[in-house]
């Protein structure tokens, strides 16, 4: 297991569950086990290990991995983290861990100067919503459908560099707006 980055300012917030570590780490069969045993994946495991843009950040309580979050980043006419993928193993769920990782990935994202972090959420999935918006994410205008024909929900949140302070953990209850400007993809 290879560290590539470990965040100095990365804080865990959930006191409860002892010796987690969030980092990255290089793509390997293990990760792509973790994500299968959730979902149906959505790329081969070759192709999981062989493509360049994908970006992996693992929680680990013990050295398990009960955390995964799969990242892509875009720099064209406006730089974006995109969270391809979050999963938390189901006894861990409900817990604050994701919203550890949604820290670490502000934290990257914030790192490499980057102005969003953006996902697309089925409508159905509303753990993962509520989760992605207890944590300040607001819901795009943006309207998209899934192949499968249900509603895309594009959620985003701008990188605020005004204040020297660590990002927040929650920001804003109300975080479902209409007015925030949408990131183009
Ligand atoms: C979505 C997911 C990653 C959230 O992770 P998590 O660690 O459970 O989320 P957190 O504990 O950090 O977030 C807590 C908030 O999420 C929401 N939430 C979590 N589970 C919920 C549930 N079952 N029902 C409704 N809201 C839920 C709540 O708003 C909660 O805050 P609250 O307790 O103050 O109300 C996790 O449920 C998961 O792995 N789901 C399966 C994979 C998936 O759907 N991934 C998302 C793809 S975009």
């Amino acid at each position: 297991m290879t560290l590539i980055t470990n965040y100095k300012n990365f804080n865990m917030i959930n006191e409860g569950i002892n010796n987690r570590s969030v980092q990255f780490e290089n793509r390997t069969n293990e990760h792509y086990e973790f994500i299968s045993n959730y979902f149906k994946p959505y790329m081969s495991l070759e192709e999981f290990l062989t493509v360049d843009y994908l970006k992996v950040v693992v929680m680990r309580i013990n050295n398990e991995i009960v955390g995964l979050t799969l990242l892509v980043t875009y720099n064209k006419k406006v730089s974006k983290v995109k969270i391809v993928y979050t999963i938390i193993k189901k006894e861990y769920r409900n817990k604050g861990l994701n919203q550890e990782l949604l820290n670490f990935v502000f934290n990257y994202a914030k790192d490499i100067r980057y102005e969003y972090v953006i996902a697309n959420i089925r409508e159905s999935n509303k753990s993962s919503l509520n989760s992605f918006l207890k944590y300040g994410f607001v819901i795009s205008r943006k309207k998209g459908v899934y192949e499968s024909g249900e509603k895309k929900i594009r959620v985003f949140k701008k990188i605020n560099y005004d204040s020297n302070s660590d990002e927040q953990i929650i920001e804003d209850d109300n975080a479902i707006s209409s007015n925030e400007q949408t990131p183009t993809e």
